[in-house]
């Protein structure tokens, strides 16, 4: 089998024509052809059976969207039967995937810290549909997970790590486990991407990957994918079609663009996230620094044990003592808290403040978690979330730095400092 990095060059390139060349055309389409009626109802057919590449309307795909599925099974299913969807953004491969594989009276268990706009449906359009959600701990065994399950349970929903918190879990036990009681597994695999994690491996049943972030990787297009085992793909080919989720060309052309040097770039997040997170550990001012790949991480073992690497995402606690934060004011909407945040993150060079991450751009936000958990409310300090870009590292941490002069200026301790 090849390595991730040979696989993202070599898949999805070939298109029937005379003219070769090396990258796969961009395909904009919304009418297909034929050459017959006979045609047309045969090609009908093998859309409704999801053959690969079978096409009556651009919606359900064209050469240039199927090579892209291609390439996903090929890469996030590596070793493993699978099938690939795409949705024009993560989240709507989300909710895609979970309308297929859940119905009315199903009953759901999602991780606390799951990505919130993901929590919001479970607790909107799910919840209306008649699915039940209830949150687990992000730090629940198996064990604990198989006590938790109903005669209705029908799916878990794991992220690992975690959305802000970066949580690591066990997912092969969840994964035996669930398989073992008849529950399907569903991991958001955005935070690693196939470059640093095959889920599939773990025995998870889908995963869900935002294309937005590492993939495409440049900011400027938004897809997700779902990739399942082969005997899930009926269901979410068919709630794919009677949605109408699909993408355009010139998109799918930008993921795979981005595919390319995914590998290349992931390795280059990785290696400055690192430079930082140490950085920052022997920073004062800093309680922790939230990342799988430092030994101090809690669930480090289990990170090292399942992983390939780790992303350029990562998080950092402020220290309340050192800063002078009253034990109930920990939030970014408290007032003294809220202007400490913006003196680190305002102003900075080369740090933005934005959602989304991925990109080739370093980004600083601070984590909004009280609305986010409802099994373990968070706790400690403030907490930053850092997208660490392709950026020289050294001018990043003199960024940071800067950013914590400026806090200084304003820290009701001064003399602390
Ligand atoms: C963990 C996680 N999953 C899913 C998504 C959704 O991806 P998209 O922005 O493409 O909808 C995000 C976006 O930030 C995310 O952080």
């Amino acid at each position: 089998m090849l390595k991730p990095d040979t696989l993202a060059i070599h898949v999805a390139r070939s298109v029937e024509s005379e003219t070769r060349v090396a990258n796969i055309p961009v395909f904009r389409a919304s009418t297909v052809l034929f050459d017959s009626l006979d045609e047309a109802a045969k090609r009908a057919q093998a859309v409704a059976r999801g053959e690969k590449g079978a096409s009556t309307y651009a919606t359900a795909s064209t050469p240039i969207t199927a090579a892209l599925m291609d390439a996903l099974e090929q890469i996030e299913g590596a070793g493993h039967a699978t099938r690939a969807c795409l949705a024009p953004s993560g989240l709507s491969a989300i909710s895609t995937l979970l309308m297929a594989l859940l119905k009315p009276g199903d009953d759901l268990l999602v991780i606390d810290s799951v990505y919130g706009p993901t929590r919001n449906f479970c607790q909107t359009v799910l919840a209306r549909w008649g699915v039940s959600t209830r949150f687990y701990d992000p730090d629940a065994s198996a064990e604990a997970l198989e006590a938790m399950l109903l005669p209705t349970t029908r799916l878990i929903y794991l992220e690992s790590p975690a959305s802000y918190t970066f949580e690591i879990q066990d997912v092969p036990a969840i994964a035996a486990m669930a398989r073992r009681r008849g529950v399907l597994t569903v991991i958001d695999n955005a935070w690693a991407s196939p470059i640093m994690a095959n889920p599939f491996d773990w025995g998870v049943d889908a995963s869900v990957l935002p294309l937005t972030k590492y993939w495409s990787g440049h900011s400027d297009v938004l897809m997700g994918a779902s990739v399942v085992r082969e005997d899930l793909w009926p269901d979410l080919w068919k709630t794919q079609r009677d949605f109408g989720i699909c993408v355009g060309g010139d998109d799918a052309y930008l993921v795979l663009r981005g595919l390319r040097t995914a590998a290349v770039r992931m390795r280059s997040h990785e290696q400055s996230a690192l430079l930082l997170a140490r950085w920052l550990e022997q920073r004062k001012g800093v309680a922790r620094v939230v990342h799988p790949a430092l030994t101090s991480h809690p669930q480090h073992a289990l990170f090292r044990r399942d992983f390939k690497g780790s992303s350029g995402l990562f998080g950092f606690v402020l220290d309340r003592t050192y800063w002078g934060i009253p034990e109930n004011a920990q939030g970014p909407e408290e007032p003294y808290v809220a202007r400490l945040l913006a003196a680190l993150c305002e102003g900075r060079r080369h740090f933005g403040m934005g959602y989304s991450w991925g990109g080739f751009e370093s980004l600083i936000m601070p984590g909004r978690l009280s609305a986010l958990r409802s099994v373990k409310p968070w706790q400690q300090g403030p907490l930053l979330r850092l997208h660490i870009g392709l950026e020289d590292p050294e001018d990043l941490i003199k960024d940071l730095d800067a950013g914590f002069e400026a806090m200084a200026k304003i820290a009701s301790k001064p003399h602390a400092l």
